[in-house]
């Protein structure tokens, strides 16, 4: 493989040559603002007859994204420019959300009126209610998110034409505001008290803990620091670049389905314990070890291949260095825990040494495996009264923004289509049909 710049075109490109048949084929080399460059193989089976292989995405970009950025390497997330830290210090939710969706921090006056119309689509159609009369009491959120969130496209008929931007958008504000509704219903249902309707004098975050915890017979306060924390791990889950559930989204949005459906298939995929169920998997892998003294056979069965355990809240796709949303979040985890005199939780201890130990142990040093996010977010949410089936839909809740953000970029490109991977066929070559009366 060679790289040549042309200097007339001012364009790169790769030359690949076969050596079997001595046959070359010159390839686009792309360069994004930052990160490294990018092959662009489309030519490559047209030109040469060949498929590239690459289960589980380990070396191919599937988009081309404005929105995040990631140096896994140098430990770097950025939305739009914008550094996690940053957001995380001096932003607030509604203004991340601004950000993902237009690309631009908002003014003072266009924050009021975007906050002003999430606000006012908080509320779901009544009749929604009843949808969640048919799961049993005992259904995991995260399975009745997946029904209503997916059902939303029969309550609002006038915002599923995807090819109408103003719908497009209509539909944005509707799933990011009403998804902490849905959320907050799904666990007042699991646990037989009233749904309570939103408050529009209330923040996003303040709205969702109000939904979640208040009940109708008496004044709930809100904490100002849970409210606070509530805030930051909204921000620090909004978006990840083309991460599982977001490549779910954008699959399912490039056969041109509405995008209800789409979110909703994201949901699916945010379940699953390698992504955003890790949360809940991490609290109840700590339950599981339950004392210190049982890191060391726990981290043995850990390390030994013939055992499927892992360390849960460890290790990342992309980050190889530390994932700095977990620095934000162990940070927030104390502050919560301090103002809610939670003095000892042996939960966060184990936690800690757990972390101690796996960071010098050279198993986890060598494959560079560092706590991700989710490693101290259930222990904050724990502590903020979340019940662990719920971790997970939280994460749902503030990814929603970043999903949609995806999708509202993928359809509103002129180059996107359908997204249809091949496959390397691996089964049973051509052969000829026997009668059931000769088999066996
Ligand atoms: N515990 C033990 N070993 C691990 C772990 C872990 N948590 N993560 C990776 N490894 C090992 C693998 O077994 C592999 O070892 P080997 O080289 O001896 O075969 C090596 O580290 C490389 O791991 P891969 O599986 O290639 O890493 P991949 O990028 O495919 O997986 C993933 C990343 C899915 C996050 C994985 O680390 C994992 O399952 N972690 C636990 C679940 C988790 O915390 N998920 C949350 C992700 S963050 C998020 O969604 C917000």
């Amino acid at each position: 493989m060679t790289e040549t710049r042309d200097t007339e075109s001012d364009s790169e490109y790769v030359t690949l040559t076969d050596s079997v048949s001595n046959k070359s084929v010159d390839l686009p080399l792309l360069s994004g603002t930052e990160g490294p460059k990018v092959i662009d193989i489309r030519r490559l089976y047209a030109e040469t007859g060949y498929f590239t292989f690459d289960p589980g995405y380990m070396a191919t970009g599937s988009c081309a994204s404005n929105i995040t950025y990631i140096d896994g390497d140098k430990g770097i997330l950025r939305h739009r420019g914008y550094s996690i830290e940053d957001l995380a210090e001096h932003s607030d939710f509604m203004e991340v959300c601004h950000l993902l969706l237009f690309g631009e921090l908002p003014t003072p006056a266009q924050k009021e009126k975007f906050e002003h119309d999430i606000t006012y689509h908080t509320m779901v159609h009544e009749q929604l209610n009843f949808f969640y009369r048919g799961f049993r009491r005992d259904a995991h959120p995260m399975a009745i998110m997946c029904g209503v969130v997916g059902a939303l496209s029969a309550f609002y008929h006038d915002s599923t034409d995807i090819t109408d931007p103003h719908q497009r958008m209509v539909a944005s504000y509707r799933l990011i505001a009403k998804m902490p509704t849905i959320a907050a219903m799904a666990y007042k249902f699991s646990i037989g008290q009233p749904f309570i309707y939103p408050r529009n004098d209330l923040s996003y975050a303040e709205n969702f803990l109000h939904m979640m915890f208040a009940v109708p017979c008496e004044t709930y306060e809100i904490n100002p620091v849970v409210a606070d924390a509530m805030d930051r791990i909204f921000i620090l889950h909004a978006d990840h670049e083309q991460n599982a559930s977001t490549s779910t989204v954008r699959l399912a949005a490039s056969s041109g389905a509405n995008p209800f459906a789409c979110i909703a298939a994201g949901i699916a995929s945010l379940w699953g314990p390698a992504h955003g169920g890790a949360n809940e998997a991490v609290l109840k892998m700590l339950t599981e070890i339950g004392h210190k003294k049982n890191i060391p056979a726990y981290l043995d069965r850990v390390k030994d291949k013939s055992d499927a355990t892992m360390l849960m809240g460890f290790g990342h796709r992309v980050y190889k260095n530390y994932d700095p949303r977990a620095a934000v979040i162990q940070k927030s985890c104390h502050a919560v825990l301090n103002e809610l005199d939670i003095k000892d939780e042996p939960l966060l201890d184990l936690a800690m040494e757990l972390e101690r130990i796996a960071l010098e142990d050279e198993y986890f040093v060598s494959r560079k495996l560092f706590p991700n996010v989710d490693f101290y977010s259930g222990i904050i949410l724990k502590a903020m009264g979340f019940p662990i089936g719920m971790f997970t839909v939280l994460f749902a809740v503030a990814r929603t923004v970043g999903w949609i953000a995806q999708w509202n970029e993928m359809i509103a490109d002129e180059s996107q289509k359908i997204g249809r991977p091949r496959q390397l066929y691996t089964g049973v070559g051509k052969r000829p049909y026997v009668p059931l009366e000769e088999r066996g």
